[in-house]
């Protein structure tokens, strides 16, 4: 009996803590468009999302809630064809003029020609980070995986589940570290032409309008922002806060060798290697280690 009722309240406990921390969102429960809801929609029991460019209007979708540390997962097929000036955003992003902000952004292509992969983060309002990469594989055939973690020590960018990118937390020597700010989902199809693919040259065309990026199975496995009080609960190394767990400080071996991979053959810009554009101030972060 008392076994019985001791586990009974383990679990009753865990499931209220592991509840408090965790999202199970899809785009129905956990999202709404903010711009051209006439022509985008959201479909399959919510797990499923398509926002739409045409010449009226972009448009594009938000989480109703903020988060601090954890997952943020999602399967994007990109606009596919000649998606050339356009940008398919999907990053999270706090308020405010110090605010902070992890990017993903996708630049559109003629048809044929690669996608850019475009990385930034931004900390206490501070950018200029941007790493770039194109993919090892064709992002409009079908559904792939981008995923932002992160937890107290470390951001990593996820694609396909290998790590593309690292922002390891050097705040102890003065680098801004984005854990102080609870952050929103954001995701939108825009038009860029006048910077996006190469450069600004190459314009939208829009007979090839209407436009469209799919979604699907947008999760948060993250914590619930809360204001100022959840920088301590949402950074407790306890059970529910399974990203402040020892296997989460850092890649595995096999981790850090497909960031290599990565950074070896599809890196093709890096703010820390561009001397000219910062006239030799290098950011901080450039000379700590990244792995
Ligand atoms: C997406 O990638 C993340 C990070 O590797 C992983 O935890 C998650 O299970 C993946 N989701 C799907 C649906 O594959
Ligand atoms: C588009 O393709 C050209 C030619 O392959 C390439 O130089 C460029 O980086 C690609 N991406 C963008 C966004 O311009």
């Amino acid at each position: 009996m008392a076994t019985s009722r001791a586990l009974f309240m383990a679990i009753f406990v865990f499931a209220i803590a592991f509840h408090s921390s965790v999202v199970s969102a899809n785009f129905r429960k956990s999202m709404y468009f903010n711009w051209g809801a006439q022509h985008s929609s959201i479909s399959g029991n919510g797990d499923d999302a398509q926002l739409v460019l045409d010449q009226t209007s972009g448009s594009g979708i938000q989480s109703k809630r903020a988060f601090l540390f954890g997952s943020i997962e999602m399967l994007i097929k990109l606009v596919p064809g000649n998606s050339a000036g356009t940008v398919t955003a999907y990053y999270l992003s706090s308020t405010g003029a110090k605010h902070d902000e992890i990017d993903f952004e996708f630049l559109g292509n003629s048809t044929g020609e690669p996608y850019t992969v475009h990385t930034n983060i931004f900390t206490q309002g501070q950018g200029n980070r941007e790493q770039q990469f194109q993919l090892w594989f064709d992002p409009t055939a079908s559904y792939h995986n981008y995923t932002i973690h992160w937890n107290p020590t470390e951001v990593v960018w996820y694609v396909d589940s290998i790590p593309i990118r690292v922002f390891r937390n050097y705040q102890s020597e003065g680098i801004g570290y984005p854990n102080q700010q609870g952050m929103r989902v954001y995701s939108s199809l825009w038009n860029a032409d006048n910077w996006a693919t190469r450069g600004g040259l190459v314009k939208i065309d829009w007979t090839a309008a209407p436009f469209v990026a799919n979604y699907r199975r947008f999760r948060a496995r993250a914590c619930k922002w809360n204001g100022p009080v959840s920088i301590i609960q949402c950074a407790l190394p306890t059970r529910p806060n399974w990203w402040t767990s020892p296997v989460y400080k850092q890649l595995t071996t096999s981790q850090q060798g497909q960031l290599k991979w990565v950074r070896d053959n599809h890196m093709i810009y890096n703010y820390c290697t561009d001397v000219k554009r910062f006239k030799g101030q290098m950011a901080p972060e450039c000379s700590k280690p990244q792995y």
